[in-house]
């Protein structure tokens, strides 16, 4: 009764524990949310002509915006090849669909975004190991480069060369995913491996979700002239177009002349939470896990000393108003055990430390059972 690729499909565990999250007193750790404190609070008018259809690509002076971005990163990426995203999220999506058939080998890193795995094995890919490069007979190379999900790690700028050559060489195209790289607590290279790209193929993209605010669902892509006419049919084909009001309150936002304020209060109030997450790890659960704090981003990437398969531990987490993501969901194929990926951006200071201590009496009371 239904196509095949709904086989693969399988729940994606983030939902499932978002769907518990606003119970009263939960500490999640779980997702990559902002904190609510730090999301917009819009109180614009809007006119006839927003609620109106509009263009596939996106609103001509949000596009042009992201242009003038992107070019001053070094991607070669003018107004009419950049297209504005129902979130990034989508992005991936319309990429799958343009390159993966069943069985079409895509690298991707280990561990890597699990909503990216989730799509690509529904289009059928065969997830191939990124490791240090792309395999030469990937069609298509997904990478997080800028505070990994879940990892948090930044690409150091020789191993951002490797991976544009190897692309090139082997005509890979490179997809970049960068919707992390504003929130960065310490200096580190963040240039694109796009720009890196010249004469290949690439799709480059980022949102708005984490430096602005998720409920409006909108990111952005760019891509080499090859790729971008499919993508803008693929994503007719989708939705049409993104929401204009979600366009317009973003537009607004990021030319507003407060924005680059806005945006450096955002990362030191971020940066202050990832010291003070820091700290209250060290404190609660140095004994049983190891992990290095981020250069930014929104998450720990911890490793547990007892390479305990921590999916199991999440519903006793969950019995005591503690949500984690389990890191072995990150991985295209057999997990690496003992992982979890916290979020610090999300919980206040003293839910963390409330949080942090429950996990690490859940991780000590494992131990003890084995
Ligand atoms: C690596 C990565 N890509 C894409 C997304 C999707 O973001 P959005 O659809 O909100 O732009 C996320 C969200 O957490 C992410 O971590």
């Amino acid at each position: 009764m239904f196509s095949t690729r709904i086989d693969s499909l399988r729940p994606s565990p983030i939902r499932e524990i978002l769907a518990v999250i606003d119970r009263p007193d939960m500490v999640s750790f779980a997702g990559g949310l902002p904190a609510t404190e730090a999301l917009p609070d819009w109180t614009g008018r809007i006119s006839r002509r927003t609620l109106q259809y509009g263009p596939s690509e996106g609103e001509p002076d949000l596009r042009a915006t992201v242009s003038e971005r992107l070019v001053r990163l070094g991607i070669d990426a003018p107004p009419e090849r950049v297209m504005i995203l129902s979130g990034s999220q989508q992005g991936i999506d319309l990429v799958a669909k343009l390159f993966i058939d069943p069985k079409t080998p895509v690298a991707v890193q280990s561990p890597t975004y699990l909503a990216a795995l989730q799509v690509f094995r529904m289009y059928g890919a065969r997830l191939v190991d990124f490791d240090l490069l792309p395999a030469p007979d990937a069609r298509l190379a997904y990478i997080v480069p800028t505070f990994a999900n879940p990892t948090g790690a930044c690409l150091p700028s020789t191993e951002r060369d490797a991976v544009a050559r190897a692309c090139l060489d082997a005509k890979t195209t490179l997809f970049e995913d960068d919707p992390y790289r504003e929130l960065a607590y310490d200096a580190c290279d963040r240039n694109p491996i796009a720009a890196r790209m010249a004469g290949g193929s690439w799709v480059y993209q980022g949102s708005f979700s984490k430096t602005f605010a998720p409920g409006l669902r909108l990111g952005f892509l760019a891509a080499s002239d090859d790729l971008f006419g499919r993508l803008v049919m693929l994503k007719q084909a989708v939705d049409l177009h993104s929401s204009r009001l979600s366009q317009r309150i973003v537009f607004d936002a990021i030319t507003d002349p407060g924005w680059d304020a806005r945006l450096s209060d955002l990362v030191a109030f971020y940066r202050a939470r990832r010291d003070g997450f820091d700290e209250a790890l060290s404190r609660h659960l140095a004994s049983v896990a190891d992990w290095q704090a981020p250069r930014g981003g929104l998450f720990f990437w911890l490793q547990l000393r007892d390479r305990i398969d921590t999916r199991e531990l999440l519903t006793e987490a969950i019995e005591r108003n503690v949500a984690f993501m389990p890191g072995e969901e990150f991985y295209p194929g057999r997990p690496t055990l003992g992982t979890i990926r916290l979020n610090f951006s999300h919980a206040g200071p003293d839910a963390a430390e409330r949080g942090l201590r429950t996990l690490a009496e859940l991780i000590r009371a494992v131990d003890c059972r084995r």
